[in-house]
């Protein structure tokens, strides 16, 4: 895939809207996990350099349309002035003529952010109007927003009817560094698969089960797939929805000699709760009343023997519920395995990447893909609106 990016783009003087993903989590009014906000820096500083004039727009949270103090990008303004060490206000709105009117004012080289752009139910819906009123201020369109590629709303791919439009040098090394696992991954190729919704990973387990050899399966989600092998799971969470849809997955990985690795024996408490009592159980045989809250030590040696002999390995979604301790136990020492291995590791999706984070482990990884669920649309192969709009080739 070929994209037009900012390096076809002369910027001096025009006026710039840069789309980016700062979706980022927040605490007390401060952003928790800058990851998104480092990434987008590099195109910042080449539209700056070159005497750009740039408004910086992004979403953040799911405000459906909603004015919500809470979910303002003051915050996440503040860090990206720290960041670029200069000042970086922050506007109140993202359309309209106090926009216009704060662009105009920018000097070459400047900098600000617009306010949230779901802060408009109009942004979801892709209405043309909209996309309209956010591009007229502008002169050309950047699109750095890898993490947001999936989606087709007006600050993505309305505005590229309206404005010039480019892909900043994240969108442009997301694709490079995805397109080559998904089309020429080292084998032998597995996807280590975690975190809440089995919902939202089912499709996506579905179409990648072709491309890989296998899925290392833990957190939330493997619950639903030991359900789906007929044994009892306790108090644990699990989709009765897609428990056939599953057991239909399972059947379909063996007939295919693709490897679904599940957990054997799990961490169990009573409770979700940090010190809670716990107790090592096999994954087949987890107590009534009991719920599975970490992969067990059987399990992680199991997965680090396997992650040690792979080509590539890509992560998305923690492996136990990692946030409340002792149930990170088992995201931890599977991490240490991926940055241990000399596999090809990648890492997708806001939780894990928080969860590297935390570990201190966030360098050590091959790549840190700022995607989430468009990280994985791109690894299966489906297409992208926002990236189909700035396609050459
Ligand atoms: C993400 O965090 O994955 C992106 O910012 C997309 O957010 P969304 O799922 O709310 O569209």
């Amino acid at each position: 895939m070929k994209l037009r990016t900012v390096r076809d783009l002369v910027p001096r003087g025009l006026k710039i809207l840069l789309r980016v993903d700062l979706n980022v989590p927040l605490s007390a009014g401060r952003v928790t996990d800058d990851n998104r906000i480092r990434s987008i820096i590099p195109t910042v500083q080449w539209l700056v350099e070159r005497e750009a004039r740039v408004a910086v727009l992004s979403h953040l949270g799911r405000p459906d349309g909603a004015v919500l103090d809470a979910l303002r990008m003051g915050p996440v303004a503040t860090r990206l002035a720290e960041l670029l060490g200069k000042d970086v206000p922050a506007l109140m709105d993202c359309v309209g003529p106090d926009v216009a009117h704060g662009v105009d004012g920018l000097a070459p080289g400047g900098v600000v952010v617009l306010e949230n752009v779901r802060f408009y139910a109009e942004e979801e819906q892709n209405e043309s109007g909209f996309a309209r009123k956010l591009s007229s201020p502008f002169d050309a369109f950047v699109n750095d927003a890898f993490a947001t590629a999936h989606r087709a709303h007006a600050s993505t791919v309305g505005v590229t009817r309206f404005l010039p439009s480019y892909a900043g040098l994240l969108m442009e090394r997301e694709v490079e560094v995805l397109s080559g696992i998904r089309d020429n991954p080292r084998r032998p190729c597995y996807i280590l698969v975690g975190g809440k919704k089995a919902k939202d990973k089912l499709g996506v387990l579905t179409d990648l089960l072709p491309r890989v050899d296998g899925f290392l399966v833990g957190g939330g989600v493997a619950f639903t797939f030991l359900a789906a092998q007929g044994h009892k799971v306790g108090a644990s969470v699990v989709d009765a929805n897609l428990v056939g849809t599953l057991r239909d997955l399972l059947r379909k990985a063996k007939e295919g000699g693709r490897e679904i690795l599940l957990p054997e024996d799990v961490v169990v408490a009573l409770e979700l709760k940090a010190g809670a009592e716990t107790r090592i159980v096999p994954a087949d045989a987890i107590p009534e009343g009991w719920m599975g809250l970490d992969i067990g030590p059987a399990t992680v040696k199991r997965f680090a023997a396997v992650v040690k002999g792979a080509g590539t390995v890509v992560w998305a979604g923690p492996l136990g519920a990692f946030e409340h301790p002792p149930f990170g136990e088992g995201t931890a020492a599977v991490a240490q395995a991926l940055v241990s291995s000399t596999a090809f590791t990648v890492v997708g999706g806001g939780e894990t990447g928080e969860a590297v984070e935390k570990l201190g482990f966030a360098k050590r990884f091959g790549y840190v893909s700022t995607g989430g669920g468009a990280t994985l649309d791109f690894l299966r192969g489906k297409s992208m609106p926002a990236l189909e709009v700035l396609r050459i080739g």
